[in-house]
């Protein structure tokens, strides 16, 4: 039996996005899989007074079951009521590919979701768009539609270049499909390694810095769709300390380069009012537990590493929060 978002006391986007590109800030989409990741996102969120997307990718949907997604969603509302503070939480599906997909997570209980037909054709991205909003719309669920294509891995799909949004093509695709929200490619990517070295110069503290990302293309897209909610992919910062101390302790990761707070400020005071932001709590976690393991060679509580990696993610994203999207306090 299909399941409304209202019964589960979840939340739209339509009025969090409207106040966010009034108020020159971002609210944050976090992904989670686990209860550890749920708990972490919404303590953060709860102690910063932050709205929050919750984001359930197709690969989530199928470690943690889309029932247990979904009842886990409604204990989301009763939580955060029991910490002291009715934040609005939406649940969103990250990177939905078909219309089937999108429906199910509608008839789920998921007050927005997103159709990536970014790596269709224009033509077909709009008639799938288009399908995906008409449905959604008589639901009441909000829609984000990406157009361009993010280097990187996104779920299965491979991209080895950036094809970048064309801002010629946002008017018509925001009419034609009656979409939400718009994910654009500007330069940011999925993953820890965003950047090759070779790209990047050392500032005078040796830390290697990116080159820019397209914020010329932003400007150009905000001038054609005025006022217009815009979502950001990809954002990691990918803290270096994260990376320091998962190499510390055992890990190899090479050459991880994310994308500079100061930058994601920018983009949060824009027309951008989505930042999505995965992988840095992934490196947070992970750092945590490596730590735990290293430290503790005999541990075999999963609370004892868990806990730890709960409490970093936490951390983690109250900082975002405060310091880089500027939602903090806005719910
Ligand atoms: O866009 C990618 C997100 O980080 C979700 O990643 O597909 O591995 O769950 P995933
Ligand atoms: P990161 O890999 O930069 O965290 O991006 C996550 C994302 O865009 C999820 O849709
Ligand atoms: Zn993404």
């Amino acid at each position: 039996m299909a399941v409304s978002y209202k019964e589960l006391g979840l939340v739209s986007t339509t009025d969090l996005f409207k106040k966010a590109v009034e108020g020159g800030y971002a609210i944050p989409a976090y992904n989670f899989n686990n209860l550890e990741q749920m708990q972490a996102i919404l303590q953060a969120c709860v102690e910063t007074k932050s709205p929050v997307i919750l984001q359930v990718s197709s690969g989530a949907r199928k470690y943690a079951n889309s029932t247990l997604l979904r009842n886990m969603a409604r204990g989301a509302v009763e939580y955060v009521k029991e910490l002291g503070c009715e934040i609005p939480i939406v649940l969103h599906l990250d990177h939905g590919d078909t219309f089937e997909l999108c429906k199910d997570c509608i008839d789920n209980g998921f007050s927005s979701v997103m159709i990536d037909g970014s790596h269709h054709s224009y033509e077909e991205n709009v008639a799938l768009t288009k399908k995906v909003v008409e449905y959604a719309h008589a639901h009441g669920v909000a829609v984000e539609g990406e157009l361009g294509v993010l280097a990187g891995v996104e779920d299965d799909v491979v991209a080895e270049h950036h094809t970048y949004t064309r801002p010629e093509e946002v008017e018509d695709f925001v009419k034609r499909t009656g979409v939400d929200s718009l994910a654009i490619s500007i330069g940011t990517s999925h993953g820890a390694t965003k950047f090759k070295p070779e790209q990047c110069t050392r500032n005078a503290d040796g830390v290697l810095v990116p080159p820019t990302i397209r914020f010329d293309i932003l400007e150009e897209i905000e001038k054609r769709i005025p006022g217009f909610p815009i979502v950001l992919h990809g954002s990691s910062s990918v803290p270096q300390e994260e990376v320091a101390t998962i190499n510390k302790y055992g890990g190899k990761m090479k050459d991880a380069i994310g994308i500079p707070e100061e930058w994601l400020r920018r983009a949060a005071k824009s027309a951008v009012c989505k930042i999505n932001i995965d992988s840095d709590g992934r490196l947070a976690m992970t750092a945590a537990i490596r730590k735990v393991f290293v430290e503790n060679p005999g541990e075999f509580d999963p609370r004892k590493y868990l806990g730890p990696a709960r409490d970093a993610l936490k951390q983690l994203y109250m900082h975002k929060n405060i310091n880089v999207l500027g939602s903090a306090q806005k719910a």
